[in-house]
This record gives C-alpha cells, sequence and structure tokens, in this order.
C-alpha cells in the first residue's frame, strides 16, 4: 500500500453528499429485483457494470432511476443503508450526511414512510452499532414541479425530527434553484436547513439563485465556480464549504480527467473544499478511492488532505462541540 494511500485510510473524515440511492451496488439492485418481482434493463451483473458509461448527467439519472425502482420494502431501504454504513465504517468515515430522493419512490406507488423509516433505522443502528453519526437531507427532484416538491414537504412533517436539511438534485440544467424558491422558503420556516446541487453542469449563475433564492448553507459540486471571480470571492468570505466528487464529475464528465480537476485550485484560493462520492456504486468507488484517486491524481500534500478531513467536519451540520471532538481525532491520527 502506498504510503498516501495509508495516510488517506486512518485520516477520520466526514461524508457530506452521498445519494443513498447511489449506493445500490448491482448484485443488491439484483437479488432485489428477484425477491420484489421487478423487472430491470439488466441481465446480469456484468451487464449492468458494462452499462455505467455515462455521456452527462442525465445519461447517469435515467439508469440511477430504473435501478431504484427495486426497493420496494422498509427491509429493502434498511439493507441499503446498512451497506453504504458498512462501507463508512471500513473508510474511518466517523459522520456521513446521506442524501435520499424522496419522490423517486413516492413516485412510484411507495409509501413515504417506507423510505424514511427504513434509513432512519438503519442510520440509529450505525450509531449504537458502529459509531457512526449522521443526519438525513431529504432532496427534491429538480426536473419535477414545486407543487410537487410542495407535496413532498408536507409529507414529511410527521418526520422532522429525522430530518436536517432539504436539498435540490437530479436535471441541472433548464431546472435553476429560483423554481424551488417558495418551497425552500417554507422548509425553512418549518426549522430546516437547505442545501442544493449547483454548478455541476450549470452555470454560475445557478449557485448565485442557490446562494441568494434558496440561502443554502452549503453548494452540492459547485466546480463551476470557478468561472466567476465575484462568486469565488462570495464563497471564500462566507466561508460557503463545496461538496466535491472528483469520482463523479470524471464519470459525467464534468472534467476529462482527474489531473484536470480543479479541487486543489479550489482549496488553495480558500474554498472550504470536501471530498465526497455523490454514488459511489456507479462511479467507481466510495469516500477512500476517491481521496485516494484525487490525491495521486493532483499529488495533494498530507496537509492538504488534512485540511479537506477538517473541512468536512466543520462544514457539517453537527455542533461546535462535535466539530472539534472530530477534528481533534483528524489531529491525533496524523502519521
Ligand atoms: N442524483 C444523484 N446523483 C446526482 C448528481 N450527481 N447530480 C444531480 N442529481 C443527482
Ligand atoms: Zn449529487
Amino acid at each position: 500500500m502506498s504510503a498516501i494511500t495509508e495516510f488517506i485510510k486512518q485520516l477520520p473524515k466526514a461524508e457530506l453528499h452521498i445519494h443513498i440511492e447511489g449506493s445500490l451496488e448491482p448484485e443488491l439492485m439484483f437479488q432485489l429485483s428477484k425477491k420484489n418481482k421487478i423487472d430491470i434493463p439488466f441481465k446480469s451483473v456484468d451487464d449492468v457494470q458494462a452499462a455505467y458509461q455515462f455521456h452527462n448527467l442525465q445519461d447517469f439519472l435515467n439508469i440511477y432511476y430504473a435501478g431504484a425502482s427495486v426497493l420496494i420494502t422498509e427491509q429493502d431501504f434498511y439493507d441499503l443503508t446498512w451497506h453504504y454504513l458498512k462501507k463508512c465504517h471500513e473508510d474511518n468515515v466517523l459522520h456521513t450526511e446521506i442524501f435520499y430522493d424522496p419522490q423517486t419512490h413516492t413516485h412510484r406507488g411507495i409509501h413515504f414512510d417506507v423510505a424514511i423509516n427504513g434509513i432512519h433505522h438503519a442510520l440509529s443502528d450505525a450509531k449504537k452499532i458502529l459509531g457512526i453519526s449522521s443526519n438525513l437531507i431529504m432532496c427534491f427532484l429538480r426536473h419535477l414541479d414545486e407543487a410537487d416538491a410542495f407535496k413532498t414537504l408536507q409529507q414529511a412533517e410527521g418526520h422532522l425530527d429525522k430530518i436536517i436539511a432539504v436539498g435540490l438534485d437530479s436535471s441541472e440544467i433548464g431546472h435553476p434553484p429560483a423554481k424551488f424558491a417558495a418551497v425552500f422558503k417554507k422548509a425553512r420556516d418549518m426549522g430546516l436547513l437547505t442545501v442544493a446541487h449547483a454548478g455541476e453542469e450549470g452555470s454560475p449563475a445557478y449557485i448565485w439563485q442557490a446562494l441568494d433564492i434558496l440561502k443554502v448553507s452549503r453548494i452540492d459540486h459547485g466546480v463551476r465556480a470557478i468561472e466567476d471571480e465575484a462568486l469565488m470571492t462570495r464563497l471564500i468570505n462566507e466561508q460557503i464549504p463545496l461538496t466535491i466528487c472528483p469520482l463523479s464529475n470524471v464519470k459525467l464528465h464534468v472534467f476529462d480527467a482527474l489531473a484536470e480537476h480543479n479541487y486543489q485550485k479550489m482549496l488553495n484560493r480558500g474554498i472550504i473544499t470536501t471530498i465526497n462520492s455523490d454514488d459511489p456504486a456507479y462511479f467507481g468507488g466510495y469516500l477512500n478511492q476517491n481521496y485516494i484517486d484525487i490525491a495521486t491524481a493532483l499529488n495533494l500534500t498530507k496537509k492538504e488532505l488534512v485540511i479537506s478531513a477538517k473541512n468536512s467536519f466543520n462544514a457539517s451540520f453537527i455542533s461546535p462541540q462535535q466539530k472539534k471532538h472530530y477534528c481533534d481525532r483528524v489531529d491525533s491520527s496524523i502519521i
């Protein structure tokens, strides 16, 4: 094992950008498709893996929604989440903030309570059994209309103790943050924090809207911010974190190669950058793999990796005391 791989493996980390539906491995997809008698457009695990060649975000989303259709029962959501949490344990991820997309499931006739209860149950077990802390973020699908997001927020009302924030994901271009101004305002009034995918494929204008209109605490992806100097200054001055997903960005052709990724440039400009896996079952790896591959491609220093790990805790929605506790653990882990 290379020295940098060893360094990354023992570094305590938080993950802030992971779609739980994106952690559905082909093996579990097949198992659930058989159990629940749901047809999927693949004949074998190899067939699934061969289909994972994406030209852009939409290409990926089409396969991702088809895959998610095998999730039917609370136990299915529990098993999906538990599998991801075991990966966290292996990767020394001490805290995770998980996205899930209720509309992906309610639109297939799955009751709102099924997904959230299954996911929440696994997260509580992870705290007790693996010592992993977590928060859950409910995302609205931006290709649907705002009325549907309002309906989803209403369905969440009996579950507010399980959700820390609302987010915005799915097809970015043509669906600007401003489309969801009113539902995000309602969510904030209900005491929820806000985040949004912006500047993955979409222009920096979408990042401005996420900040000004949705009043987000952090930006998911945000890599296109580098095209707008005034926006960079704002992100730096207001210390707005970016949850960056290196392997995802290459798989979806946001960058041609990891060596061309702007992660290190962003970090060295003073942006609060974090490393994340996005949809690990589809993009080639969980959190450590993202750290290892971006560190190798950009020659990240140990110091830059430590900053990234501390940023991941400091950008999370835990208390200042918990942030300090985890950052102290980062310091004492350094070899
Ligand atoms: N849903 C799952 N992964 C996503 C991504 N990378 N961008 C937007 N929506 C998503
Ligand atoms: Zn994402």
